[in-house]
């Protein structure tokens, strides 16, 4: 049984019989509740990663395992070959909740990335009369968007893309946060069907840009019948101290992607919304999913909706966010470089001291009871699950202070 392994045991379990793609921090997670997470030996620690955003709501949330438990043992998969009672009732619940006409359930982000390059396409030839295979999307440099063949052709990180070739044609690759070059290629290139982005590039280490770009881009967008379409399947859903990170400048997308916590973190859900003109594109039997839009997926998407504004995650994002940024420029160390982000997505950049990286710090913060990793080298991503309380998040705080101040 699971519950009787140590951590060390189940470490070498994977690494003897798991592909070796991932690099965990060596912290072996038994429990989680809340803001906490427990490892194999007991220990407790706050989780400053939610896997990734993905537990927004909270590790193992009391409503969304209930909504769980209750579908499971009345009905979990149908396929999209038939209806299914509770497809419809999400699908009118979630595209009222974010504004839209319809929405394309899929499963992981990668996916409904894809989902969006391809209407993308589709709205281009349809809609927008670009000649056949002839479209192009645009996307950020540094950008993530998931590990598929398609999306690691627009990455212009090596770790993604090299040895996988040949590539995905179809992308032109402009810098982030850079209106003018977006606004060139624009200008240039007739066949652009959308522009992809990441309102904060989270992978690429919590880059905020600059106070207006989004909407400056969209503006541009607009001006040349592009699509902009918002990856926000890890900024979204009250991350970043709003609903959607691109709330923050007043925009709605003509294409939106969300995952991660639309489940809560309790299965792989993943949606896109977009207006008839963009949807209807797409016709039957021409795409989608086999677990898509799930009964089991449908409720527990709406419940970890519901969560999301019954405990008015994005102020309390938004406010924690703010004490969170303030303490942490407090530390008194000269290996903390820059403290940035919005609501409670955050980054530290750090600079190696004595050899120390940024990778001792997060183990450094595991002994100390705070689990966080660290992305590109130098750079700590900060975010813990929304629920947790000013309490905790101090708490924490003066847990990551010692951890860092240890090197001084
Ligand atoms: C912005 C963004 N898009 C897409 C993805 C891919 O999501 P998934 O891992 O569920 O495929 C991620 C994952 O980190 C992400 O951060």
């Amino acid at each position: 049984m699971a519950e009787n392994i140590t951590s060390r045991y189940a470490m070498d379990l994977e690494e003897k019989h798991g592909a070796h793609n991932y690099h965990p921090l060596p912290v072996v997670i038994a429990k989680g509740k809340g803001a906490k997470v427990w490892d194999a030996e007991g220990k407790a620690y706050y989780d400053f990663l939610s896997a990734y955003s993905a537990v927004n709501q909270g590790h193992c949330h009391p409503k969304i395992i209930a909504t769980m438990k209750e579908q499971a043992e009345t009905l979990t998969l149908t396929s999209r070959a038939f209806f299914n009672n509770v497809l419809g009732v999400f699908e009118k619940y979630i595209t009222e909740y974010f504004g839209y006409d319809k929405v394309l359930p899929m499963n992981s982000g990668v996916e409904a990335d894809e989902t969006a390059l391809k209407l993308a396409r589709k709205w281009g030839y349809l809609k927008k009369g670009i000649p056949e295979n002839e479209a192009k999307i645009v996307v950020a440099n540094d950008n993530f968007h998931g590990r598929t063949i398609t999306i690691i052709s627009m990455s212009t990180d090596p770790d993604s893309y090299k040895g996988y070739g040949p590539y995905t044609p179809g992308f032109i690759n402009v810098r982030y946060n850079n209106i003018d070059e977006l606004s060139k290629v624009l200008e240039e290139e007739p066949n652009i069907a959308a522009f992809l982005v990441e309102p904060i590039q989270g992978e690429a280490g919590v880059f905020v840009p600059n106070d207006g770009y989004l909407k400056k881009a969209y503006e541009l967008c607009k001006k040349h019948n592009v699509l902009f379409m918002a990856d926000e399947v890890q900024t979204g859903l009250a991350r970043t101290g709003k609903l959607l990170a691109v709330d923050h400048e007043g925009i709605r997308p003509d294409v939106l992607i969300l995952g991660k916590a639309l489940s809560g973190g309790t299965m792989p859900i993943s949606a896109v919304l977009a207006d008839d003109d963009v949807m209807l594109t797409i016709k039957p039997g021409e795409h989608g999913s086999t677990f898509g839009g799930s009964p089991m997926a449908a409720r527990v998407a709406m419940t970890s909706l519901e969560v999301i504004k019954e405990e008015k995650l994005a102020d309390r994002s938004a406010y924690l966010g703010e004490i969170f940024r303030e303490e942490l420029k407090k530390i008194d160390s000269d290996m903390v470089h820059i403290i940035r982000g919005k609501g409670l997505m955050n980054a530290m950049v750090i600079k190696p001291k004595d050899g120390n990286t940024a990778w001792d710090v997060c183990i450094e913060m595991s002994k100390q009871g705070v689990v966080a990793k660290p992305t590109h080298g130098d750079i700590i991503r900060f975010m813990p699950p929304l629920v947790i309380t000013e309490e905790e998040l101090r708490d924490a705080i003066e847990r990551i202070k010692k951890a860092i101040l240890s090197f001084q």
